[in-house]
């Protein structure tokens, strides 16, 4: 059976969505009817900051294989800055260690509402640190307020993501598929998976896109908030510290992903093939820092929330996924 991406992921242990409806029911108090009808307050994923031991290494990678453009350096000269479209980076990484996540930056829409947003996830729970003018101009956004996730993650809600000057130029070629849909998705393992349902659905206000099960009895939860199938998947992994697994970025050709796969100067963790939920056709590369980079085509949208009928599915993957050493 096809499955995700890692000996390790094999070896999980999957617990089942026992309390699906009942989280799916809740609404939470403060929710605004407006904004549940426009899939709530956060657009998408507009960044991500990791950190990685060779950032020479990420920069032969990102460029060669993923064909993300070099943008400027500012304040922080030693960090990697990688562009996908007209904002002056959507990933950055930071000298540190393999694996390790830096910051999810969510974008708002407006001023206005990242301070309903505050408003409403203090009566949730949730105080946001409103973030220094300082701290803004280094992530080059207007305003940003962050708090923390369960597993520990640095999150960043944030209006006004700098537009750089110069146009974006894909040294591959490439062109990512962002629009409505933030740069992509992430897959992240939790020591306890209703901790993260309560923090992204309960308070956060993302919503449910489906579920997997490769063993009966844990399920990989995979969420969206806005047309995007998810924007964030996890799955509970007792025992062990919660690790970003992948980051998922969708081009707009099957001829970039296959040059990208045929380019031979990263290691494959999947071969190319398509995945049951999201339908997405791709492959996973080993990044220099460890962490996977699922790179496809096709990704499912969900455009009528309304509409949209869970489902449940038992297998990651229709065909391919398959580990390079399988198909030697
Ligand atoms: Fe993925």
């Amino acid at each position: 059976m096809a499955g995700y991406n890692s000996r390790r992921i094999d070896r999980w242990t999957f617990r089942g969505p026992e309390r699906l409806r009942e989280t799916r029911r809740r609404r939470p108090q403060g929710w605004s009817r407006r904004k549940d009808a426009q899939m709530g307050y956060i657009k998408g994923l507009g960044y991500i900051g990791i950190g990685a031991e060779d950032i020479d290494a990420w920069r032969e990678f990102g460029t060669t294989v993923l064909g993300l453009q070099i943008g400027d350096a500012s304040e922080a000269e030693d960090t990697l800055y990688l562009r996908m479209d007209s904002r002056t980076y959507r990933l950055a990484v930071h000298p540190g260690a393999n694996g390790e996540v830096r910051y999810f930056g969510y974008e708002i829409g407006s001023h206005q509402d990242l301070a309903a947003f505050a408003d409403l996830l203090r009566q949730r729970g949730i105080d946001l640190v409103e973030e220094s003018p300082d701290v803004c101009a280094v992530r080059r956004v207007a305003a940003m307020r962050s708090t923390t996730d369960p597993m520990g993650n640095r999150i960043e809600f944030f209006v006004g993501h700098e537009e750089s000057t110069a146009p974006f130029v894909s040294p591959t070629g490439a062109s990512f598929v962002i629009g409505d849909m933030g740069i992509g998705h992430a897959f992240m393992t939790c020591t306890d998976i209703d901790e993260f349902r309560h923090f992204y659905l309960d308070q956060l206000g993302f919503k449910l896109s489906d579920t997997v099960s490769l063993v009966p009895g844990n399920a990989t939860y995979f969420l969206h908030c806005n047309p995007r199938h998810h924007t964030l998947a996890s799955v509970a992994v007792p025992g062990a510290p919660p690790m970003l697994h992948h980051i998922m970025f969708q081009v707009d050709s099957l001829d970039t992903v296959g040059y990208a796969q045929d380019n031979g100067s990263a290691a494959l963790d999947l071969t190319i093939g398509r995945h049951t939920n999201d339908h997405m056709v791709s492959c996973f590369f080993k990044s220099p820092s460890g962490v996977c980079i699922e790179y496809g085509i096709d990704g499912r949208r969900i455009d009528d929330d309304d509409a949209w009928v869970v489902s449940h599915y038992t297998a990651a993957s229709s065909w391919g996924h398959a580990r390079p050493a399988a198909t030697a």
